[in-house]
């Protein structure tokens, strides 16, 4: 329907039916107006498979939903840093849509790991803003191709689960615009989201739903979003404000108390009419971008789904470890697999997302069709306790066999929406079962089904360790192909694996707050921290191992120098040079020399996945732009490039960079500074008018001038000390120093060189 179409409608609409319009007719429903044609669309979770309710509705997952498909969750699709991938899941999830008659998926879910104790880090994807915003931009290119919405959720700074629906994110300016608004940033210019979801928080002090800075200043100014962005399911603290601020819709229904209330708004006069017309036009525009082109006979293609959700877990599962080559096993090797999970998998996590599974295929199941296995259970994972029948009966066929699989993990009371993890480790009863079957059986190869990291203290006894995350319904066949090598793996973690929770960037403030979150690491979150800091992990951002190998060569810059208003052309050549197919994840950082302010010591800025024949060679190419080495400078409110040397890095992983080179870089932005009394004289002198201004006036003043213009030159004066006080004394300060000065002299300084 064409705008103006729409804008007539509203005006035929009473001011009791557009504010109506602002919230949910129920749950999952948007109001309809019969008399003007309007239809009712439904919404719904969310994010990696639908929860459509028919009947009994909550937000929380207690009631039954429809029978779906459960593709790999966040974590795990994060792993594949493949965007077809992600594309292609995503176009699956809106054809189901499509088949439901549903107008808009509640996902991708995309705030930040900031610590690996957040209780939803499962439907997240990563610790890194540009992983994030690729992956979530694939999958709603995805969905969006089938002509159905997506949701990207939860806009902003929500992450974590302890009092999410009141805490405070206290973070600063810079850490916002290069780590939590830059994971949705990318995505929302590039993919067009139809909707964006607030989040519950608020963020230092003000509810997000009530911020327009965020809501409408960034989101829709500065970003050119154009969809309508709802409340997440009871995000709505003050609903005149919240519409005033930029939440078009609330959800769910309010039982008419706050539409009511913006109607008063609007008679009282505080709030204007127009307000709510433009929410009304951004909600109607969206349901008719639907309704108008609903794709007729499209069918939920259970089967097929979850054949694809087989084949998306397959390019999500990460090779951890894999000595003396272990792995892939042979089908005619004694095998072993045990734990519950093998037979019923953990695949999903508790809450909003959790999907009513048309089918679940366990390891057990997939196995029949490869090989001949022995399986016990090992543990139950209902109590926090060993049990020794299960354990002994583990122990016994472990020994008996020539390799043993342990299928571990997280149980769902470990990890869930609603609450985050107290502490980074498996349960008690599957470590001591882990340690047990190494010391009967010295083959042993540990199967992980998380939603975020988990400690290792068996990592050097084992020789094999996959990370299957929670892969979805068909997580066991993906993981058996791996296993017998009928899938090379190719995930790469979008997550560090910390060795202790100590270790972690956040770990003295992350949920200590009684009703706020200090982001006292500001931008150094993941590996920015580790790297930054040079601290030991478990694994770290970026790794993954491959059954074949790769060599790097030949990486070109198109330019040694360049300004921040050029492009830098990268490329690199990538051979295959083991014996069997597989894929690559190439990683391109960029590393700033020195800096004026702290930086973490290199942020990925590029990648790809490519695939590659045995022996075959493939030329990667990339592009940076001034993006990739800015940062958020918080006196111009804008990015910004500093002028300086750059390393360009080309890694397996965050910590293994292979191949490097610099490029000169010139920051064509200059900020202009305002000097003051308190300026310092080594500030003052890098300014060249300020270095003028300065040995002009302070030409009485041989020495003085002379020692600072030294310094400045960076030479080394007679005395080091002297000159570092010079540099970092106040300009008011001179009036002790200088025979003669005074602060009118001073005052004539500034007012010259502010001029
Ligand atoms: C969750 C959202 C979800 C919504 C609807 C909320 O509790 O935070 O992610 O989409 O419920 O179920």
């Amino acid at each position: 329907m064409r705008k103006e179409e729409i804008q007539n409608l509203i005006a035929q609409m009473t001011l009791e039916e557009k504010a109506g319009m602002c919230s949910g007719a129920n749950f999952w429903q948007l109001k309809s107006v019969e008399r003007l044609g309007i239809p009712s669309v439904k919404v719904t979770d969310g994010p990696h498979g639908l929860r459509a309710q028919d009947e009994q509705a909550d937000h929380l997952g207690i009631n039954k939903s429809i029978k779906a498909v459960c593709f790999p969750t966040g974590c795990a699709l994060a792993s594949s840093f493949d965007r077809k991938l992600l594309k292609k899941v995503g176009t699956a999830i809106g054809q189901e849509c499509q088949a439901e008659d549903i107008s808009v998926i509640l996902g991708p879910a995309m705030n930040i790991k900031r610590s690996p104790l957040c209780g939803r880090n499962f439907e997240y994807y990563s610790e890194d803003p540009l992983v994030t915003s690729e992956m979530a931009a694939a999958l709603t290119e995805g969905v969006q191709s089938q002509n159905v919405g997506v949701s990207m959720k939860h806009f902003l700074a929500n992450n974590q689960e302890k009092r999410r629906m009141t805490n405070s994110s206290k973070v600063d300016e810079r850490t916002l615009r290069e780590i939590y608004l830059a994971a949705f940033e990318e995505a929302v210019k590039q993919a067009k989201p139809w909707t964006v979801m607030n989040s519950y928080n608020r963020i230092n002090g003000t509810y997000v739903g009530e911020s327009k800075e965020y809501l409408t200043d960034i989101l829709r100014d500065e970003w050119g979003f154009d969809g309508y962005v709802m409340s997440d399911w009871g995000a709505v603290n003050d609903r005149v404000e919240a519409l005033k601020a930029g939440m078009d819709l609330e959800m769910p229904a309010s039982g008419g108390i706050n539409d009511a209330l913006i109607v008063k708004a609007v008679q009282d006069g505080s709030l204007d009419e127009k307000i709510v017309d433009q929410a009304c036009e951004r909600i109607l525009n969206i349901i008719f971008r639907f309704t108008e082109n609903r794709k007729q006979g499209v069918a939920f293609e259970y089967q097929k789904d979850h054949e694809l959700a087989a084949e998306a877990e397959a390019e999500c599962i990460v090779l951890l470890k894999n000595e003396d080559e272990i792995l892939p096993l042979a089908p005619d090797k004694k095998v072993a697999f045990i734990g519950k999970y093998a037979e019923t998998p953990r695949y999903q996590g508790g809450g909003s997302s959790h999907i009513n599974s048309w089918k679940v295929e366990s390891a057990l199941e997939a196995i029949k069709n490869i090989a001949e296995v022995t399986y016990a259970k090992g543990f139950d994972d209902d109590v926090d306790e060993i049990n020794e029948e299960l354990q002994n009966e583990a122990v016994c066929i472990a020994k008996e066999a020539e390799i043993a699989v342990i299928f571990a993990g997280l149980p769902d009371s470990f990890e869930s929406e609603g609450y985050d993890r107290k502490h980074l480790d498996l349960p008690t009863y599957q470590n001591i079962l882990i340690e047990k079957i190494c010391k009967v059986q010295k083959n042993t190869i540990v199967v992980l089904h998380n939603g975020s990291p988990v400690t290792m203290p068996w990592k050097d006894q084992v020789k094999g360790i996959v990370e299957a995350y929670l892969g979805g319904q068909a997580v066991g066949r993906s993981v058996v192909n791996v296993l017998y090598g009928n899938v090379n793996p190719s995930g790469r973690l979008a997550e560090t694996f910390p060795l202790q929770l100590e270790d972690t960037p956040c770990y003295l403030t992350y949920g200590k707050g009684v009703d706020e979150a200090v982001y006292s690491e500001g931008v150094f979150v993941g590996y920015r921290y580790y790297t930054s800091k040079k601290q030991e992990v478990l694994f770290p951002f970026g790794y993954g191992l491959s059954y074949t190998t790769f060599a790097y060569s030949n990486l070109k810059l198109d330019r040694i120098q360049m300004t921040d208003e050029e492009i830098l052309k990268v490329s690199v050549d990538v051979e295959n040079t083991g014996s069997c197919a597989g894929k690559e994840v190439i990683q391109i950082y960029v590393a700033p020399g020195e800096t004026e302010i702290a930086r973490p010591i290199k942020e990925l800025k590029a990648f790809d996945k490519i695939e590659l024949m045995p022996g075959e060679k493939k030329t990667v190419a990339f592009e940076l732009d001034a993006r990739a080495f800015a940062y958020w400078n918080t006196e111009i409110h804008d990015w910004y490039v500093e002028s300086g040397s750059y390393e360009i890095q080309v890694g397996k992983n965050a910590e293994a960079i292979l191949i490097k080179s610099v490029i000169q870089m010139e920051g064509t932005k200059k900020i202009k500074k305002e000097f003051n009394l308190n300026t310092c004289i080594g500030e003052l002198m890098q300014d060249e008018k300020g270095k003028a201004v300065f040995s002009q006036m302070m030409g009485g003043n041989q020495q003085a001038a002379k020692m600072a213009e030294a310094n400045q030159d960076k030479e080394v004066i007679t005395d080091k000390m002297m000159a570092a006080m010079l540099n970092d004394m106040p300009l008011r300060q001179l009036v002790s120093f200088v025979p003669g000065m005074t602060r009118e002299a001073l005052e004539q300084i500034l007012a010259a060189v502010n001029e």
